[in-house]
């Protein structure tokens, strides 16, 4: 395979490594992953996360094995095994299906240009969609985001967080607001560490501190990501994105999805088919880092920890994607597929 380097992935001589993002932002920490069962445990475990950057290490990790001389046929049941890793990113399903048709046609060597492909393109999607993102940030907005969408869940620049940093890198003034995003963090911990390597201003907030904030009016806009989109606009993104469009609809701030064409299912007609992970209870009833668990409820609480929300075409303003920006009326035209 060919040395490759991004926030989150690195190849080189002596295999596939992954940033530790459960560790971020106390201690930045690389992982080889050598197998398939490293690689599901990495990707359950959130080790490696963001929709289009488990589909990239899925492939990356099947190339790796292809590189050291597994079979056609072990390369298919590594395939299957991690692409039931995660249940709702659909990028994931996407990547395997591709890296499947390769090694069908062209054996384990077509399927190690495959992958690099998926890896090379997921860059060009981000430029992409950076591009068109950051067209609607104007000078001297305050940007909302959820959860983590840059370099740390993609092979390139990022999804929402990506159009943010092209914005400011064009020499735009942006002040972002991050939703700490419970439970597991990731606006926090690790969209409030991209901005700061980027030098780029904001301010952290709690989830429930969003209404205060709009009712305020200091929110511009809203830019989120996605993890799968269906063919009618509704999308999943992790939970919270659905109550942050309500806000938006009735505060009047403009909320923008921004997704590669490979976060579209286009066996998806309709939001509620997506298929919503729930994680374990331990999530929500304490929090784990680089420090440590902290537990801080009822050791046997009942707990609901769906790691996603599904937000209804409705809500969305428009649809960024690497080949635009699609208003509403163009996705109910199909311009998505
Ligand atoms: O559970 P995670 O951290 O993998 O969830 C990630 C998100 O929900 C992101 O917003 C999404 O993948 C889109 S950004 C690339």
């Amino acid at each position: 395979m060919t040395d490759f380097t991004s926030t989150a992935l690195r190849v080189d001589q002596k295999g596939l490594w992954v940033l530790d993002q459960t560790l971020l932002p106390q201690q930045e920490v690389w992982l080889l992953s050598p197998s398939t069962e490293s690689m599901v445990q990495i990707i359950r475990e959130l080790k490696v996360r963001g929709a289009p950057l488990i589909g990239v290490a899925a492939s990356l990790q099947l190339a790796h094995l292809a590189e050291q001389g597994a079979s056609s046929d072990e390369l298919e049941k590594a395939l299957f095994v991690l692409r039931e890793a995660r249940p709702t990113a659909v990028n994931l399903m996407n990547a395997m299906d591709r890296c499947l048709v390769a090694l069908k046609k062209k054996g384990p060597q077509g399927l190690i240009i495959e992958a690099e492909s998926i890896c090379r393109e997921d860059v060009e999607l981000c430029a992409s969609m950076a591009a068109w993102g950051a067209q609607l940030i104007e000078d001297g907005d305050q940007v909302l985001t959820h959860c983590n969408t840059g370099g740390l869940a993609t092979a390139g620049l990022g999804t929402a967080l990506g159009a943010v940093i092209h914005a400011a890198r064009d020499g735009k003034k942006v002040h972002v607001f991050v939703d700490e995003t419970r439970p597991l963090l990731q606006g926090g911990r690790l969209t409030a560490w991209e901005l700061e390597k980027n030098s780029i201003p904001f301010t952290l907030i709690c989830d429930s501190m969003a209404a205060a904030l709009m009712q305020q009016g200091k929110v511009d806009r809203v830019l989120v990501g996605a993890d799968r989109i269906a063919r009618n606009g509704d999308f999943a993104n992790k939970v919270g994105t659905y109550s942050l469009a309500v806000l938006c609809k009735f505060h009047s701030v403009p909320f923008y999805v921004v997704a590669p064409q490979t976060t579209v299912d286009v066996n998806c007609a309709y939001g509620r088919d997506i298929p919503v992970e729930e994680r374990s209870a331990y999530e929500v009833r304490g929090v784990r880092g680089a420090f440590g668990q902290v537990e801080w409820s009822l050791p046997h609480a009942d707990v609901w920890n769906p790691a996603f929300d599904v937000t209804p075409e409705s809500l969305v303003t428009a649809w960024v994607l690497d080949r635009g920006i699609f208003t509403r009326e163009d996705v109910r035209k199909g311009a998505l597929l």
